[in-house]
């Protein structure tokens, strides 16, 4: 294949975005991570799953960031997920080294590629990993937003009885408990869900969006959510590849929009060929506008924590 992808952080994450990745079949992938056998062996595993799953893109797992020299896209899955009880914040400190370390691997290997970052604290961590790299904003973008909005748009199918394909969602803000689902931009084959569901069940459904992360990490005790995380991921992928313009919630470098500036946020872009193309300004009732700005708040005192 002629694309290729470099998916870095082979834990449940990284490998459930090669898995989707390969079966999507749109370009080869290279699996990265510091421990020794583990890239290598699920991808060699999920290269020999082709031939009955239908596709023909490589799995290539590696200890060598030197690997991804020519990648397309870089998603950043490495990072310690949260354990029960923890805020995705308390990843601050152990996460930073991380990502700062892989962003400059990815400066050095793929200077040209585009970077969805998926490791948390989210939307802190887009922005240590645009600052380290330097790359151009619209290249650097936070996948969370897609996930947010599939878990608001699932619970909406559940609560219905209809086809998931037919819902769609809005979260905005970050993605913490300060995220901002919108009622009343999310719909049913374009019908508002406003005029589906009481009041109180939608109210129930976005807390329980909300707090959707955490719900998984409270069963699998473990670890957090990678199959709906791993599924946003691939679908920003196929966005830009496909240079689609696909409206969809992202954490993105704001500039001014929605009266915040130098914090990467959750708000709806237009992702293309040139990543982020496009942030859309919704008009915002003053309740939802005053939620994502107090969102953004949070954020920009937490990036002290990070040194900025
Ligand atoms: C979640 C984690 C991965 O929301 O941030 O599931």
């Amino acid at each position: 294949m002629n694309k290729k992808i470099a998916v870095i952080g082979a834990g449940n994450v990284g490998a459930t975005c090669a898995m989707y990745l390969a079966e999507a079949n749109f370009a080869d992938v290279v699996l990265v991570d510091i421990i020794e056998g583990t890239p290598q062996g699920k991808g060699l595993d999920l290269t020999q799953a082709g031939p009955v799953r239908g596709y023909n893109a490589m799995v290539k797992g590696t200890n060598k960031f030197s690997d991804i020299k020519g990648a397309d896209i870089v998603i950043m899955t490495a990072g310690l997920p949260r354990k029960p009880g923890m805020s995705r914040e308390d990843l601050v400190s152990m996460n930073a080294d991380i990502v700062g370390s892989v962003a400059k691997n990815i400066k050095k290997y793929a200077p040209k590629s585009f970077v969805i970052v998926v490791s948390n604290p989210l939307d802190l961590m887009t922005f240590h990993m645009q600052k380290v790299t330097g790359f151009p904003k619209n290249r650097v973008l936070g996948q969370a937003g897609v996930l947010d909005s599939i878990r608001f748009r699932a619970f909406i199918s559940m609560e219905l009885g209809v086809a998931m394909t037919d819902t769609q969602a809005m979260v905005l803000g970050g993605h913490g408990d300060t995220m901002v689902p919108i009622p009343r931009y999310t719909t049913v084959a374009g019908v508002p869900i406003g005029e589906l569901i009481p009041k109180d069940r939608i109210n129930a459904i976005a807390d329980r969006t909300r707090a959707g992360g955490g719900e998984i990490v409270k069963l699998l005790k473990t670890g957090s959510a990678y199959y709906a995380p791993a599924a946003a991921s691939v679908d920003m992928c196929r966005a830009i590849f496909n240079d689609e313009k696909k409206v969809l919630p992202a954490s993105a470098f704001l500039s001014g929009e929605y009266g915040i500036k130098d914090i990467y946020i959750g708000v709806p872009v237009i992702l293309g060929a040139k990543g982020v193309e496009k942030i859309l300004e919704l008009k915002l009732s003053k309740g939802e506008l005053s939620a994502l700005q107090g969102s953004a708040k949070t954020y920009k005192l937490h990036l002290k924590d990070l040194g900025y």
